[in-house]
């Protein structure tokens, strides 16, 4: 689908995920002439400063987070002319006219709000009041999107008292994610997986999200935040729903949200016993999470492993089974669909056969590797071994197809008007009341969440939930 042209108004331009993330990705966009020749965008946030100094500001930023190998300097010019600047007082009264002068009519408008979501609602409100947001404009916000589910209620009703749920766009960066979506073109494109694709053939899978950095320079978030909220609430809740959900009648936002909805609301509530928390500890010499957080009696999770059960016809006794947490042995995140072993060995003395493994990588190096039993081969009677059908995506598709990050495939879909890869105002709700009671457990408990190495693969308490039904985690890093 092209292009439109377009207004992008970046509230927080001057903000970190807007010099990391979305401008760098605005620039890859333009360098692959995805933008027409119309197309601006307007950074805004509160300091004062001409679009020359902004410009300025944004060819650090590329500098800083593009890699060299993209830049050229007629390219970072040529994009650089595409960019405006006008000051906004986000909670006050300041610069919206100017930014309303700002804009034209007849090209697609959109507000994005990298801002904190305290913000949310009283942009929207400015938006909507001061005539910027036209029927057809666009709205983005990032996560966190709500604490709780009140306060996700909350959010929504903020936006929705402005804009159509059609025009609100809630990124989950995962979502963008290259292979992600591949999940679904796996499934669905292929006749090969989905007649397997169920309790009766799959014993269980294992969605892993580990990462190495630790939360140092975030604590203040981060504490009042810890791994359910900041993770398993939405990607790893994301990535749980494009394995388990049914087959969408069509690849359209509704029919593609619809499903994911129901499969949270498909999800048991977690029994305590099936859900292990961690949290880091000093690394040699170095600083644990509490330093990092400026918290000696944190009792906030870095880590998270539990045991979800999808309740329904699909997934009735095969388990889920999610992790994620910091400071872990190796940044790694992958989905492991693992079957079920085969029935019957006709082979004497080869032991237990164990069943195939399908692994969806995520991240690092994007790939699906398929886990199968062959003949070992050479002499000596017949031996089995394992071996995996490696798929990397990097060598399948050759060196031209520089994955394109997260964020700048959504941007561009706001663009187009596309939503199936951002939630929906209920699926989020959803997704909370789902994580809430858990939450609160903890908080009546008291408990404290088990300590783990930094490079590590996460509390030993994590190990026994799945030996205790006669399974392993896959190793990170391994
Ligand atoms: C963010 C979390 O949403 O996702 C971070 O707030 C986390 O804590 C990050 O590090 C992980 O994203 P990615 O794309 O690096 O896997």
């Amino acid at each position: 689908i092209p292009v439109q042209p377009f207004d992008l108004v970046l509230f927080g331009a001057t903000g970190d995920l807007a010099r990391r993330k979305i401008l760098p990705g605005l620039y890859h966009r333009f360098t692959v002439g995805q933008m027409p020749p119309e197309a601006r965008i307007i950074g805004s946030a509160r300091s004062k400063m001409d679009a020359a100094g902004f410009r300025e500001k944004v060819r650090a930023a590329l500098e800083e987070f593009t890699p060299a190998a993209d830049r050229n300097e007629e390219q970072v010019d040529g994009f650089l002319d595409r960019l405006d600047y006008v000051s906004v007082d986000a909670s006050g009264k300041g610069g919206w006219k100017e930014l309303a002068a700002a804009l034209r009519p007849d090209v697609v408008r959109a507000f994005y709000l990298s801002v904190s979501p305290s913000l949310f609602s009283g942009i929207a409100a400015r938006l909507h009041d001061s005539g910027l947001a036209t029927a057809d404009s666009r709205i983005v916000v990032e996560k966190p999107f709500g604490h709780d589910l009140n306060s996700a209620q909350e959010l929504n009703a903020g936006l929705r008292a402005n804009f159509e749920e059609h025009q609100i766009y809630r990124i989950d960066h995962y979502l963008g994610k290259e292979t992600v979506q591949n999940l679904m073109a796996l499934r669905f494109a292929n006749s090969l997986f989905e007649p397997l694709w169920n309790a009766t053939h799959i014993d269980h899978v294992q969605i892993t999200v580990a990462e190495t950095i630790g939360v140092d320079g975030r604590g203040a978030y981060y504490d009042g935040s810890g791994a359910m909220r900041d993770m398993i609430q939405n990607h790893l809740v994301q990535l749980l729903c494009l394995t388990a959900m049914e087959s969408p009648s069509k690849f359209t936002p509704n029919a593609v949200r619809d499903e994911k909805v129901k499969v949270i609301q498909a999800l048991d509530p977690v029994e305590p016993s099936d859900i292990v928390r961690g949290q880091y500890r000093a690394d040699d010499g170095g600083d644990g999470y509490c330093d990092h957080v400026g918290n000696p009696d944190s009792r906030t999770e870095s880590f998270v492993a539990m045991k979800v059960h999808v309740s329904n016809w699909r997934w009735a006794g095969t388990p889920f089974y999610l992790r994620t947490g910091k400071k872990l042995r190796a940044r790694e995140s992958e989905i492991a669909v693992v079957f079920r072993d085969p029935p019957h060995t006709i082979f004497p003395n080869v032991g237990r056969l164990r069943g195939n493994v399908l692994v969806i990588r995520l991240q690092p190096d994007e790939g699906i590797t398929l886990r199968t039993t062959i003949k070992d081969p050479g002499p000596g009677g017949l031996r089995l071994t394992e071996v995996s059908l490696d798929m990397s995506f990097a060598e399948a598709l050759g060196a031209d197809s520089r994955p394109q990050d997260a964020y700048e495939r959504l941007v561009m879909d706001v663009i187009r008007g596309d939503q199936t890869l951002f939630m929906r105002g209920d699926e989020v709700e959803a997704a909370w009341a789902w994580v809430d009671p858990v939450i609160q457990s903890w908080a009546d408990s008291g408990d404290r969440p088990a300590k783990y190495d930094a490079g590590s693969s996460g509390p030993e308490d994590a190990l026994m939930l799945m030996h205790r039904d006669g399974r392993r985690w896959r190793e990170i890093g391994g």
